[in-house]
């Protein structure tokens, strides 16, 4: 079968990747879904058992930063669209090792630029280099306002400082060679096959197994929550009508003190497994606060809106609901990351093919 579009997406086997492939893989028969990651801790290739047998999905593993070899991706499968997730994506790894985040999110985005320059070499038809980056970037709000656009970059933690050089380059592509770019850049994220680090994932399995939940500060820093699958189909819609070297910020305007959104999720819990509602707030645990901690992100999306027509699809309660149940329910995926046999995968998998 000939295909429209050749695309290329990086960090396929992470959270917001492994939800991206999956849409447009069933969406979009007639492209090509190259899903490149190196299965970091972060990527797991258990998140796109649905999808691994279908004809328009196919898995390379191998680093960003590797130029010779992801020069060679871009010739064999002739990549003609790139949609860039890739990264180490958790701030507290970025605090403990910034080197790997200056690695992976600036020098592998540099590969990828690079590549995308040479194989398409000025040909820029039907060609597109779509990065996905953070909020985070703008730096922390106080207690009013939101980031937009034009907002000035003042990242604080090593992997938003790593993100914002990310876009910066991504710009200069743009700016310089001409490169087809567009950018997007979205808030918290929270749904299935988030690994259990992150605030959402990390304090539902906590609560579940009575562990104490490790609040950072005094738990008033605010983030602004958005469900995966709003964000996949908002980089469905920029990367099919985004404007060239654009930048659209994506967000719910669903702002929530963690301290606030932690007792609904105990709540949720609670009530699921049938404890008496709100019992689990026993295991809230006051801690020493991250360093550098952003007061607050909140991100308005107008832009999106008014240009491309998208809107979140799903309230906060439903998604929330949403979310404790998948992990409720999914106890095995958790058991194998907390384990470490999710890493086995790739190789029963892939390996013995
Ligand atoms: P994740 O950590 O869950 O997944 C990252 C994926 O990238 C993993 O599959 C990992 O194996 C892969 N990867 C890491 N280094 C690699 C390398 N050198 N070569 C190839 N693959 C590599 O991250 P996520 O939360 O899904 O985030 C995806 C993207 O979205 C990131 O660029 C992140 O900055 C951005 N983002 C995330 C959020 C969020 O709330 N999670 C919000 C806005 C933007
Ligand atoms: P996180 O999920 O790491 O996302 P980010 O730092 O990219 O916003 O954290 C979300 C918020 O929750 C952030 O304010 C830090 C806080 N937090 C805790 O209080 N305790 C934790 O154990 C974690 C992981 C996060």
């Amino acid at each position: 079968m000939k295909y429209n579009r050749n695309i290329l997406i990086t960090g396929g086997a992470g959270f917001i990747g492994s939800h991206l492939v999956r849409l447009l893989v069933n969406k979009y028969p007639n492209y090509r879904m190259i899903n490149m990651d190196v299965l970091t801790y972060a990527g797991n290739l258990a998140n796109l058992k649905d999808v691994e047998e279908k004809e328009n999905y196919e898995f390379v593993k191998c680093d960003i930063c590797d130029f010779e070899r992801v020069q060679k991706i871009f010739q064999d499968y002739q990549i003609n669209s790139v949609i860039h997730l890739a990264a180490e994506s958790h701030v507290d790894r970025s605090i403990r090792d910034p080197f790997s985040f200056a690695q992976t999110n600036v020098m592998g985005t540099l590969s990828l630029l690079q590549a995308a320059k040479h194989a398409w070499d000025g040909d820029f038809d039907n060609k597109l280099f779509y990065h996905v980056s953070t909020d985070e970037v703008y730096g922390s709000l106080g207690e009013d306002g939101f980031f937009v656009e034009a907002t000035p970059y003042d990242p604080h933690s090593p992997y938003s400082a790593s993100k914002a050089s990310s876009d910066h380059f991504v710009r200069a592509f743009h700016d310089t060679y001409g490169l087809p770019t567009v950018i997007s850049n979205c808030s918290n994220n929270y749904g299935s096959y988030q690994f259990p680090e992150k605030l959402i994932p990390l304090f539902i399995n906590n609560i579940c197994n009575n562990k104490p939940l490790p609040v950072y500060g005094k738990g008033e820093n605010v983030r602004d929550w958005l469900y995966v699958d709003d964000h996949a189909r908002a980089i469905d819609v920029i990367f099919h009508e985004g404007k060239l070297g654009n930048t659209y910020n994506i967000g719910g305007f669903n702002e929530w003190k963690n301290i606030d959104l932690i007792k609904v999720m105990i709540k949720t819990v609670d009530r699921l497994l049938g404890r008496e509602e709100g019992s689990s707030e026993k295991l809230i645990t006051y801690v020493t606060d991250r360093a550098g901690h952003d007061l607050r992100y909140a991100i308005d999306s107008t832009k999106l809106k008014e240009e491309l027509g998208w809107e979140p699809s799903l309230q906060f309660e439903e998604g929330i609901e949403k979310t404790v149940k998948w992990y409720l329910e999914n106890t095995e995926w958790l058991e194998n990351i907390t384990s470490g046999d999710y890493q086995d995968y790739y190789n029963e998998m892939y390996k013995a093919k």
